[in-house]
């Protein structure tokens, strides 16, 4: 049966570590020029509603590397543009390509394109979720600490958006604790929060970016302003002033801990400079693992 990946538990528990393992093996063996033609004659349609650089070229990469094909779509160059219907297109694509990489606006767009193709169809970045780019801050994280992460404190501060979303869920399987920090209105979505907290996650909310960068081992933040909110950027520039990941804070933070941004970043705002080029800074990393990351997962998809 085709399985998508619209939400990081979409995967199960299982799956989550078996993609995580596969792309760290990927990893090592592309570092040994080893590429592997996993998926030969596989073809991957990627949809983009908004603007990418990492997912776009990371996916298109990793196809060609594992033996397959990417085909980029504008939706405006598409009879899309024009008003067809998505779940026809999801139809129609479904009888040409193996599977679908989307980033739409609306998560609803994602949920609607997954349930009327019949293959698998992949979370590229929706207003709700990230999935792919939590894959690949697992890894990353993994990488630092070791496999097993369970009790480790993830702070995040700045915006309760997407990224954050699928963080929150991730440490359903992972065990570490997520440590929040945002302006009032800004918090994660209250359903992931209650659903991971349902599976025995442990979501932690401080009022003070302070508190939750504590002791913490990792500390995570993403733009104030995420694409579609642009009309915004005045008022929330000011809203998430106190919320930048800036030296000062880095020192609450424990001695070994490391800093992540998924990028694009914009320096001076959720995070400084020096904050961004110093030791602690995993970001270009993380941006490295969407790679491996989206590799194993593709493998994962299209070879069950
Ligand atoms: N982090 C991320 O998804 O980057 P892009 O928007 O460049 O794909
Ligand atoms: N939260 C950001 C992530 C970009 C990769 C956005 O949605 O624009």
């Amino acid at each position: 049966m085709k399985k998508d990946i619209v939400s990081v538990l979409d995967l199960t528990k299982e799956e989550f570590s078996e993609v995580l393992s596969l792309a760290a093996d990927l990893k090592r063996k592309r570092k040994e020029g080893i590429l592997m033609d996993i998926l030969p004659k596989k073809v991957l349609g990627m949809i983009f509603e908004k603007a990418s650089t990492r997912t776009r070229i990371s996916f298109e990469v990793g196809m060609f590397e594992l033996g397959g094909h990417a085909i980029f779509l504008n939706p405006n160059d598409m009879q899309l543009g024009r008003g067809e219907e998505i779940k026809d297109t999801a139809r129609v694509l479904s009888n040409y390509i193996s599977a679908i990489m989307i980033r739409s606006f609306k998560h609803s767009t994602v949920e609607e394109i997954a349930r009327h193709a019949t293959i698998p169809v992949i979370n590229g970045l929706s207003d709700l979720e990230h999935p792919c780019q939590i894959l690949a801050d697992v890894l990353t994280i993994q990488e630092k600490f070791g496999d097993d992460l369970k009790g480790l404190k993830v702070a995040w501060i700045g915006d309760g958006n997407n990224v954050c979303n699928s963080l929150i869920l991730s440490s359903v399987y992972t065990g570490f604790e997520v440590r929040i920090s945002t302006p009032k209105g800004y918090e994660p979505d209250m359903d992931i929060m209650k659903t991971a907290e349902n599976y025995g996650a442990v979501i932690k909310v401080f009022e003070k970016p302070e508190e939750a960068v504590k002791d913490s081992d990792v500390v995570y933040t993403d733009t104030w302003i995420s694409m579609g909110s642009e009309d915004e950027k005045e008022m929330r520039v000011k809203v998430f002033s106190a919320y930048s990941v800036n030296e000062e804070l880095m020192k609450k933070a424990s001695e070994n801990a490391i800093v992540m941004h998924c990028l694009p970043a914009h320096r001076g705002e959720e995070i400084t400079d020096g904050v961004m080029e110093s030791e602690q800074s995993v970001v270009w990393r993380q941006a490295e693992n969407r790679l491996h990351a989206q590799k194993a997962l593709l493998v994962k998809l299209l070879t069950q």
